[in-house]
């Protein structure tokens, strides 16, 4: 009993006496720790500073909710699904990995961006090899912002006489789109900014992040 007293008599000793140092050290600890978040939400890439917006497990939970409804739709159409690159190439290999029905896939290549704003011009750089003639076709795009690319495809893809076309975009951006076809089957709805990660690119750069970033403005 008395040696019991003793020890807690002195923890108690020490605890006071060690009590300064323990709060320095807790300090320091939440002083390391707070930059450690910060900088693991936000990168720089090129010139510009980006915080993250849309994290990796969100993604694939909308992939996956697309993928349900294309499985449903398409269960004996055998689409053909359209591919635009770059952008779009994360984006179809999750949902192809989802996709329980018979289809092929193929890609083209367009191109409208520069840097951070669209220059309005869609460049075809790859096309198509395939008939699309009489199939069912699916674009997947990575993101829908004034619509042009979109445009641009649809109307090259309607003149090859195929039996229907839908749109599946990863991303939309309502307040940024101007044109005024249906898109069929959409991830996320986004606001206006400017957006990187998970095949999305600031010049270039920046398309293997797993995450989605946002310009911090
Ligand atoms: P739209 O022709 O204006 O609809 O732009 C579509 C294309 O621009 C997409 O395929 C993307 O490659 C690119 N794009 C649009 N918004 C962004 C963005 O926020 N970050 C990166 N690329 C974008
Ligand atoms: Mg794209």
């Amino acid at each position: 009993m008395q040696i019991k007293i003793s020890i807690a008599q002195l923890s108690q000793k020490d605890f006071s006496q060690a009590f300064p140092f323990l709060l320095f050290l807790w300090f320091q600890f939440f002083r390391g720790l707070i930059p450690l978040i910060m900088n693991e939400q936000r990168i720089k890439v090129i010139d510009k500073e980006f915080e993250i917006f849309i994290q990796n497990n969100k993604i694939n939970e909308e992939i996956q909710k697309v993928a349900n409804q294309i499985n449903i739709d398409y269960k004996k159409k055998k689409p053909l699904f359209v591919v635009i690159l770059n952008g779009a190439f994360m984006f179809a290999a999750d949902l192809f990995k989802k996709l329980e029905i018979e289809c092929e896939v193929s890609f083209v290549k367009l191109s409208s961006y520069q840097g951070m704003k669209s220059t309005e011009k869609v460049k075809k750089i790859i096309g198509l090899n395939e008939s699309i003639a009489g199939r069912s076709i699916i674009i997947v795009e990575d993101i829908i912002d004034t619509g042009i690319t979109m445009e641009h495809l649809l109307e090259e893809l309607g003149a090859m006489k195929p039996h229907d076309i839908s749109i599946s975009t990863l991303l939309f951006k309502p307040d940024a789109f101007r044109k005024d076809y249906k898109i069929d089957y959409i991830g996320l709805d986004i606001p206006n900014d400017f957006i990187l990660g998970y095949g999305l690119d600031y010049d270039g750069f920046a398309r293997n992040l797993p995450d989605i970033y946002k310009l911090i403005k």
